[in-house]
């Protein structure tokens, strides 16, 4: 049976069933011709009958459908359920698309004109992407709107939305995408583009959203819908610390493992706009997509426009179901290239150890103590280029500062790989600093509007991608580093937000596209990465987690999660993290203390636990480590290596929320249930207070487990999942237990 089923129950009003694993997505062609949402819940079964329920009743002051010149339905035109709704031609809620024409006029009526059922999945030319390796995989249903008078009436203005929808098979999940074309005479500019939008006919969901701060990202926010609108944002060119590229409706009540969870995930890391808007019937529109403010697309006739896909996931078994659909999908089908599946090496970074205070020497002995205790990269993070020794200059010269490393970058990494070790450089592309040898050569290169003033954030301006000359020069002087030194590994770090956004490159009319297209070149710039080193692992970064989005995660297989390395902070950090992104996307280090960024001293056990939970590393001078922690570094690194296979491949599940109490726990089991980690570190301990046994999920319940590494312990399945773990030994403040359970 086909994943795509489309039924027609009356001429040229064809009803969309999309099914996924254990749910199904549907909507259908109303009356008015206009293209209205169904369901997208639980599975249901096609089913002609349901036509019937894509009216919805006018109310008083709602504006009509008509058609030749009679009222022919009893629908209200703002309070239908639109799959892609509009503005200025009957609907006043959220608009997902609007254009601006030629004679000054905006607004657009979308009526079916066509629909397509496709094997597979399409790419999006420019723009990073969810994929199928084999056509198989998925069908996708692409369905033409056309801007028309009325549902029989002559075309417009010769716009054509194409609204694309994808379903994977054995998944619960739906991408949505939209295509603007512009097939009259004149020109249109598009002044909003989203990648989705969906009304639902009940307003009862909570919202979840992860919004955050440097040093604080995504920290799990709820509250129910009320009346009008709440939206999340970015205006900052980037996907952002602040507010991120997703958001969760829930319904009233689910939690962890019960009830429904239908999330929205954008792919994509520029502006984004997204979140809810209730209407006056308590109907809710979700919508999601690039953000409108900043946003003026000029599409000359014959041009069209692709919006960023949104990725959409269903669970009726609550958050934790939902995120096994994301931890799934963006692990198999988002990230790509050779290092999807592999395990990856444990690193070590220079960054909290030295800052920009560093020898080759200083750093060949962080390495060769590295060597010593297993790890398998050493990262030369910040400093090594132009004459940077603190944060003023240097951006965009990606030369070898040979006054401090005086052999070259090339004789660093050879030293590095000398200890045993890969070696992994630092870079921060799009940026520029005034003080540079590039900036004095190309002033007009970053982005900027004539007569303002260019405003820094850390002394530095941001180069302006949309033009092709400076990404080619910025990947020539990249490339040149890495085809001549043995880089394996490279952080792509991001530091500052944009202002003054402006090209010297584009003409008045086009300045409303420079947000986009400076993201089009960053996905540029990936793209030729990725294809000339196939074989280099990519972590990105932006302040610690701000561009971490699937967008980036397309070309970069994990992310660094966040500048604050506290063990403490990071449980709520990691938790919010892992609602959409699978932990082994997650860059996680075990630093110094008093950490850097909150004063605060945790135990080297539970530092390093805590990073256990992504993918493991260190970031502190070990040259300096007493013996004692010299001996955990060692122990922690055999154990991060003896259980990264459930990282990799295995299931996550949150067991303790840390931002509801004191404790926070998870676990990871192996696809075949005959293996686990389990996790729980008690943050601030109580008095006179005894922790609970841990619930543990997803076991073999006959299935009897020992504990291989940890407290000991032999326990059956259902026990560990009914009865729970005892917690015995949690008595203080930021201490942890790890438990590495096995079939007996
Ligand atoms: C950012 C990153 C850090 C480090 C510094 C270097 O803040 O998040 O990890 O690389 O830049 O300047």
């Amino acid at each position: 049976m086909s994943l795509i089923t489309v039924l027609a129950p009356a001429e040229n009003r064809p009803l969309f069933f999309l099914r996924c694993a254990d749910s199904a997505y549907v909507c259908g062609v109303h009356p008015s011709g206009a293209l209205c949402h169904l369901h997208w819940g639980k599975s249901i079964a096609p089913d002609a009958s349901l036509a019937a329920r894509l009216d919805a009743d006018a109310v008083a002051f709602s504006p009509e459908y008509r058609r030749n010149g009679a009222v022919n339905s009893k629908a209200g035109l703002d309070v239908l359920r639109y799959e892609y709704p509009t503005a200025n031609t009957g609907d006043f809620r959220e608009p997902a698309v609007d254009v601006l024409h030629a004679d000054g006029t905006r607004g657009l009526r979308l009526v079916y004109a066509a629909h397509r059922v496709l094997p597979g999945k399409p790419a999006l030319a420019g723009l990073p992407a969810t994929y199928v390796e084999s056509p198989d995989e998925a069908e996708t249903l692409e369905i033409d709107l056309r801007d028309a008078s009325d549902s029989d009436g002559k075309d417009v203005a010769g716009v054509v939305v194409t609204l694309s929808y994808t379903v994977f098979a054995g998944r619960d999940v739906v991408v949505r995408s939209a295509r603007i074309a512009n097939r009259g005479a004149a020109p249109v500019t598009l002044t909003r583009a989203l990648s989705v939008s969906i009304d639902f006919a009940s307003g009862r969901h909570d919202l979840l959203t992860l919004p955050g701060a440097w040093a604080r990202e995504r920290w799990v926010e709820r509250a129910p819908l009320r009346s009008g609108a709440q939206w999340i944002g970015s205006r900052r060119g980037a996907s952002s610390h602040q507010s991120h590229p997703f958001f969760v409706l829930l319904s009233p009540g689910a939690d962890e493992t019960r009830g429904e969870a239908r999330g929205f995930s954008l792919v994509y890391s520029g502006n984004h706009h997204g979140g809810a808007e209730i209407d006056q019937l308590f109907q809710a529109r979700a919508v999601l997509g690039i953000q409108p403010d900043g946003f003026a697309w000029r599409l000359a006739p014959g041009e069209a426009f692709q919006t960023p896909e949104a990725v959409l996931a269903f669970s009726a078994a609550g958050l934790g179901g939902m995120s096994a659909q994301y931890h799934r999908l963006y692990r198999e089908r988002l990230v790509r290239g050779a290092w999807r599946d592999r395990e990856r090496p444990i690193l070590i970074n220079n960054w909290e150890a030295t800052y920009f205070n560093f020898t080759a020497d200083k750093l060949a002995s962080i390495a060769k103590a590295a060597g010593e205790l297993g790890i398998e990269l050493f990262v030369l993070d910040d400093g090594w280029f132009g004459k940077r020794n603190d944060d003023t200059s240097s951006l965009g010269d990606w030369f070898v500062d040979t006054r401090k490393l005086p052999a070259g970058i090339g004789d660093v990494g050879r030293r590095i790989q000398a200890e045993g070790l890969r070696f992994g450089l630092w870079f921060e592309p799009e940026m520029i600093s005034p003080d540079s040898e590039l900036y004095r050569a190309h002033p007009d290169w970053c982005l900027h509007i004539p007569g303002r003033a260019r405003t820094e954030g850390r002394n530095q301006l941001v180069l302006d991608f949309s033009r092709a000359e400076v990404v080619d020069t910025i990947f020539e002087r990249v490339a040149k580093i890495l085809r001549e030194a043995p880089v394996s590994y490279m952080k792509w770090d991001m530091n500052r937000h944009l202002t003054e956004v402006g090209s010297a490159a584009l003409p008045a009319e086009r300045q409303g596209e420079v947000f986009h297209r400076h993201i089009l070149g960053v996905y540029a710039f990936a793209e030729r990465l990725v294809t000339e080193f196939p074989e280099l692992l990519i972590e990105g970064c932006s302040g610690g987690g701000g561009r971490y989005d699937p967008g980036m995660l397309h070309y970069t297989p994990q992310f660094w999660c966040s500048d604050n390395t506290d063990a403490i902070a990071r449980l709520r950090i990691q938790h919010g993290t892992s609602l959409v992104y699978p932990p082994c996307t997650m860059g996680a280090h075990v630093s110094e203390v008093p950490n850097h960024q909150l004063h605060r001293t945790t135990p080297m056990k539970t530092r390093a636990h805590v990073a256990l939970a992504g993918q493991f590393g260190f970031e502190l001078d070990l040259t300096k480590l007493a013996a004692e922690d010299l001996a955990a570094a060692r122990e922690f690194t055999e154990q991060a290596k003896s259980t990264r296979h459930l990282l990799r491949h295995g299931d996550f599940h949150r067991l303790l929320d840390p931002h509801e109490g004191n404790t926070a726990a998870w676990m990871f089991v192996s696809p075949d249930r005959a293996e686990a980690v389990v996790t729980v570190v008690l943050a601030l301990a109580d008095p006179n207070w005894r922790l609970p046994a841990l619930k543990l999920r997803g076991l073999d319940p006959a299935t009897t487990y020992r504990c291989v590494h940890g407290p000991a312990g032999e326990w059956r399945g259902d026990v560990l999942m009914e009865l729970g773990l005892p917690l015995d030994g949690l008595h203080c403040d930021f201490e942890s237990l790890r438990w590495h359970l096995k079939r007996v």
